[in-house]
């Protein structure tokens, strides 16, 4: 809507960033915090186990000021009472999105459409303990009788990210009986990699779909499905020790084979980017145990709890949304970059990927009308200490603006599983590891602060060894990765990212962008068995017709 970028706090952040270098007296960021001894004490903030270091960015108190000013022109704090009180926030599908509801540890009532969605959540709850229970203990055998050893995740997207990711964030927690897989991939090699190193007898799949129609997901399952009744001489009665589904359309689980008791259910007002929490979450509740996953949800409850509460000077989300509104939209930065530092996060800026580029991937407003700002900025990154050695050299020196998260856990927590001796929490080697992993996280922020332009000498490098420095980035420090702490920082990322699709003005909760290539891609699917582009094709795609046709080996 163009009225955002004629509105007073919008024009008074503009006017700021084109006087920005006057007002802070040409003062860089260096000097600032020379200026001001306060200045790491005044810009942090912390909470449910996490703290946000924010001075070194490129702002001033009167920036946070005119931003905060925004966000109650934008009226955050109304917003986010209408997501946590179920009020329709998604108008393009006419929902409510209630993730928020998932994690909700008291049992307050949440009525939607006149039903108590809290109620219905706790019943899925409680079927997911015992499943758990069950399949961990060894009461639940496969139609052989022998324990399940290995869980199968089939699903694609926010049916697969989340529960990856937070797998391998969490492993020390996990009981190494059960290893847990994931296929998402239609590329065969996929689905062949994980059979590979199965066996059916000890196996249970998870068809894990919201829509249960997502073809990548539904070929690899009905492969799945061919390869575990044709190993087995098994019948359709012995797939229920073998298959269960996670998804809002039971009824379409079923048609696959899926007995009902074996059907997990979750809403259409949980998107599929957001449901984590909800019993998409079982491949890590049995990887680690039902308590473990309540545990996610307690920290993620904290984590709404503050974002619900805090003020908006002192709220985590709040901060970070502002944050990148301010490099985005007003000095001109169009990326930001997920930097975490330990190796069990390293499929956090993936899950990120999503969860920020499909909610505010967008470029019209909530009623569909075009926009004339930038909204979500491509988000990238990996595991810090990798990236040191591969694209740090364009952040100390490139010619972008990039913006960056650094994310460490202060403590590892749970003992390494497995044959690690020492690896644990305390012990020698950790005593050794730990801290270099923390060097080099804090070397990277300050390197980004300080950059280098003189010699030990005092003299002026060449200008091919200078890094400028004065490159803005957040330290989040993590007081646990446990399953708390990753609950709490997955929670504060997914508020973020609300925070600035109501400055934005945009529906964070659908994503309409996607639907165009699955579309063409089931039309396309004869063409490539003909090898006949068909009419009214360009000429590129028809030759990339021409060139992948399906050829049948003889
Ligand atoms: O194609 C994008 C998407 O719709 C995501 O939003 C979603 O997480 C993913 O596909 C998987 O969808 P489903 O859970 O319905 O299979």
């Amino acid at each position: 809507m163009a009225g955002l970028t004629r509105s007073p706090a919008w024009r008074a952040l503009r006017e700021h960033a084109s006087r920005d270098a006057v007002e802070r007296g040409g003062r860089g960021l260096r000097e600032l915090f020379a200026a001001d001894p306060q200045r790491a004490e005044r810009f942090c903030a912390s909470a449910a186990g996490i703290h946000l270091d924010y001075a070194k960015n490129l702002i001033c108190t009167r920036t946070l000021q005119l931003l905060l000013a925004l966000a109650r022109q934008q009226d955050v704090e109304g917003w986010r009472e209408a997501l946590f009180s179920g009020r329709i926030v998604n108008p393009s599908e006419n929902r409510p999105a209630l993730h928020t509801a998932l994690r909700q540890r008291a049992d307050t009532p949440l009525l939607v459409d006149g039903e108590d969605v809290i109620a219905e959540i706790r019943s899925v709850q409680r079927r997911m303990r015992f499943l758990v229970n069950a399949v961990r203990s060894g009461a639940f055998r496969g139609c052989s009788g022998e324990p399940i050893r290995d869980i199968v995740n089939i699903g694609v997207g926010g049916s697969d990210l989340g529960p990856l990711m937070a797998c391998a964030a969490l492993y020390p927690y996990a009981d190494q009986r059960l290893r847990v897989h994931f296929v998402s991939n239609i590329d065969l090699g996929h689905l062949a990699s994980v059979f590979d190193v199965i066996k059916p007898q000890n196996t249970l799949f998870i068809v894990a779909s919201k829509s249960f129609t997502t073809a990548e997901t539904m070929h690899n399952a009905r492969a799945a499905r061919e390869w575990f009744l044709a190993r087995m001489d098994a019948d359709d009665a012995d797939l229920s020790r073998h298959f269960i589904a996670v998804t809002a359309r039971a009824d379409l689980a079923r048609s696959f084979g899926i007995e009902e008791d074996k059907v997990f259910e979750f809403w259409d007002w949980v998107g599929g980017r957001y449901s984590l929490w909800s019993a998409i979450g079982l491949p890590l509740a049995f990887y680690l145990g039902i308590d473990h996953f309540d545990a996610l949800l307690d920290g993620a409850d904290a984590m709404d709890r503050h974002f619900r509460e805090a003020p908006l000077a002192a709220n985590l989300p709040v901060l970070l949304g502002l944050l990148g509104v301010w490099y985005n939209n007003f000095l001109g930065a169009r990326q930001h970059l997920l930097l975490p530092y330990n190796y069990a996060l390293r499929h956090l800026p993936s899950y990120l990927q999503q969860l920020e580029m499909e909610s505010n991937g967008k470029s019209v407003d909530r009623c569909g009308a075009p926009l004339d700002y930038p909204t979500a900025p491509t988000v990238w990154g990996g595991p810090g200490c990798n990236a040191q050695h591969a694209y740090y050299q364009l952040i100390h020196q490139g010619s972008h603006l990039l913006p960056s998260d650094l994310i460490i856990a202060g403590e590892r927590a749970g003992a390494i599983s497995g044959n690690h001796p020492g690896a644990n929490p305390g012990s020698e080697s950790d005593y050794r590891y730990q801290p270099l992993l923390a060097a080099n996280f804090i070397a990277q922020s300050e390197a980004l602060l300080r950059g280098r332009q003189r010699d030990a000498d005092g003299q002026p490098l060449p200008g091919y060894r200078q890094m400028p420095g004065e490159r803005p980035s957040n330290a989040i420090v993590l007081e646990r990765l446990d399953p708390a702490g990753l609950g709490a920082l997955l929670a504060m990322y997914e508020h973020k990212v609300f925070v600035q699709s109501v400055i934005w003005e945009i529906n964070p909760f659908d994503q309409w962008g996607v639907e165009l290539g699955k579309q063409l891609a089931d039309e396309l699917l004869p063409a490539l068995y003909r090898g006949e582009p068909g009419e009214q094709r360009d000429g590129s795609t028809a030759s990339l017709i021409q060139r992948l046709r399906v050829r049948r080996a003889d």
